[in-house]
């Protein structure tokens, strides 16, 4: 646990207040944390044992400050195991954020839709998610300062979160669908067949992070909230090729509803 001492050292020496709220930008949603107010910002670089995010429009640095009037600290950008981080490393910040006090962590992803009654741009609750990655963050000795060896999962999208999101959208207008999002390793996208066979499980979007941060989290107690953007609908559903540059328009397009929904929700918590 020394790491984690000196991880929290040098973001305690740079951070103001103590954040209530984790909260996790992903692809193409970064532009979130340019409304959080009182902005101190903390490269990933600055913070000893943390790994430093590649992917494309994720920016790599905690942004800690007010949003929707609550103490909030965010991370422009995640880790994936596409950029070769191992799982213990994406889940790093994660315990961190614990560590550090926080209450609760909303995570949000672009992802690509399997249910075909989903629409390009929708927004998606996850109830539930399915790791096809193959592999989990709590692998190894256990760290029993956070958490048991075998933790349960059942009610690792707390409940009583995904509630108060039903009503932070309903406040807001905007129709949220609900759902169970894959976890898979990418960075390739899905084969057809590969989201029928996922449909046949149960799934509902499929994406390329979320569930390590949702298990490493539940490991050590933290209640998780997430959020998918539908930025496409996954391969197969339509007669056309998927692209990055579709996720990263459609993610810039309707960042603005998952803004609303966010803050949102933090006035309601
Ligand atoms: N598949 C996997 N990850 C994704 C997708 C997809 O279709 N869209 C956005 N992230």
């Amino acid at each position: 646990m020394k790491c984690f001492e000196e991880s929290l050292a040098a973001l305690r020496q740079r951070l103001g207040a103590q954040p209530e709220f984790g909260l996790v930008l992903g692809s193409g949603l970064g532009p979130i944390a340019e409304e959080i107010e009182n902005a101190v910002i903390v490269p990933y670089a600055d913070v000893p044992h943390m790994a430093v995010s590649t992917a494309p429009d994720h920016a790599g640095r905690f942004v800690a400050g007010t949003l929707a009037g609550r103490q909030v600290l965010c991370m422009q950008g995640r880790l994936h195991g596409y950029e070769g981080h191992p799982p213990e490393a994406i889940v790093y910040p994660v315990r961190l954020m614990k560590l550090l006090g926080v209450k609760a962590l909303m995570l949000t992803n672009a992802a690509g839709g399997i249910n075909t009654g989903f629409e390009v741009g929708d927004l998606m609750l996850i109830d539930d998610h399915i790791n096809l990655t193959g592999k989990s963050p709590l692998t190894g000795p256990n760290l029993d300062e956070l958490g048991p060896r075998f933790n349960d999962m059942s009610y690792a999208y707390a409940p009583q979160l995904r509630s108060i999101a039903v009503q932070a959208a309903e406040d807001c207008g905007i129709r949220l669908r609900r759902g169970v999002y894959v976890g898979v390793n990418g960075p390739q996208f899905e084969t057809p067949a590969e989201i029928r066979a996922f449909r046949t499980l149960g799934g509902d979007a499929v994406g390329m992070s979320t569930v390590f941060e949702a298990i490493a989290a539940a490991h050590c107690g933290l209640p998780v909230l997430a959020f998918s953007m539908i930025t496409n609908m996954a391969a197969g559903v339509l007669p056309q090729a998927l692209s990055g540059e579709e996720v990263n328009e459609t993610a810039a397009r309707k960042g603005g509803d998952l803004r609303r929904l966010v803050c949102r929700v933090l006035e309601l918590l």
